[in-house]
């Protein structure tokens, strides 16, 4: 028999239990650093150095971060779902924890691409996007044809590669599942529209979310707690 397909649309709260700081809550990340200098192509362009600097630590942080039970409450869905996971997320929990098909909007914190040719300016190629582990990178580090080296993170300002293929995989959905995010930044906040008429949509979050929809239930839990819910909740379906 065909497996169902459930896509799954994770932000930052997904990985919060796994110490990883989410952005817009009390004491998030944009408490303490100014998104325009930080995480827009302007800010690179003014300061690289303080970019660079930024997701050296967030690299930093994640290496000795690990998965916890709500990355593989998803990933174990693929047991009985066709699953596709549509993080926003630039870390690398949902593909530790086992999960096969994601798609990383906004890009992934162990890879780097050439600033030149690889932005919108000049134009954008996967294949010269490479894997850089864990290492930090420093103005002067290279890539092979001599452009400084660039984290591989979609900042505000850019165009957003991968929202064709996100749309693709929630209109196709028969189940859509929304963790951990706060549904601020467009264009991922928008893609549960695309959802079909009928398809439930269950999100979880501990906190009120922004969206009111009739297909929509809210499960009003952290990530791991609100997993173990879900879980229960396609059991009894
Ligand atoms: P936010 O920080 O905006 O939202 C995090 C959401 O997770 C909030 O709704 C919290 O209530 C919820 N949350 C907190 N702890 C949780 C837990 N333990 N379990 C479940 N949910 C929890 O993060 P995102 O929505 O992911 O983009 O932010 C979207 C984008 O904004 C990011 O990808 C990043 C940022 O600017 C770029 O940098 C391009």
């Amino acid at each position: 028999m065909k497996k169902k397909k459930i896509t799954v649309l994770t932000g930052a709260g997904v990985s919060a239990e796994s110490g990883i700081s989410t952005f817009r809550d009390s004491n998030g990340l944009w408490e303490n650093y100014r998104v325009e200098d930080v995480a827009s192509i302007e800010g690179w362009y003014r300061n690289p150095a303080v970019v660079l600097d930024f997701y050296n630590q967030r690299r930093r942080q994640l290496k000795d971060a690990q998965p916890n039970a709500a990355h593989r409450a998803i990933a174990s869905l693929e047991q009985d779902y066709d699953v596709t996971v549509v993080t926003q997320n630039v870390d690398n929990l949902h593909e530790r924890a086992g999960s096969t098909k994601i798609i990383h909007l906004h890009g992934e914190l162990t890879k780097v691409r050439p600033e030149d040719r690889c932005n919108e300016r000049d134009g954008f190629s996967e294949a010269e996007v490479f894997d850089i582990g864990y290492d930090d990178i420093s103005l002067g580090d290279l890539a092979p044809d001599g452009a400084q080296l660039r984290p591989h993170i979609v900042w505000f300002g850019e165009a957003v590669p991968k929202i064709e293929q996100a749309i693709d995989a929630v209109s196709r959905a028969d189940i859509l599942l929304i963790v951990g995010t706060s549904l601020q930044v467009y264009p991922a906040a928008g893609l549960y529209r695309y959802a079909g008429y009928d398809t439930p949509i269950y999100i979880i979050d501990p906190k009120d979310v922004p969206v009111n929809d009739r297909r929509i239930v809210h499960i009003r839990e952290v990530a791991t707690k609100g997993m173990e819910i879900f879980k229960n909740i396609l059991k009894s379906e």
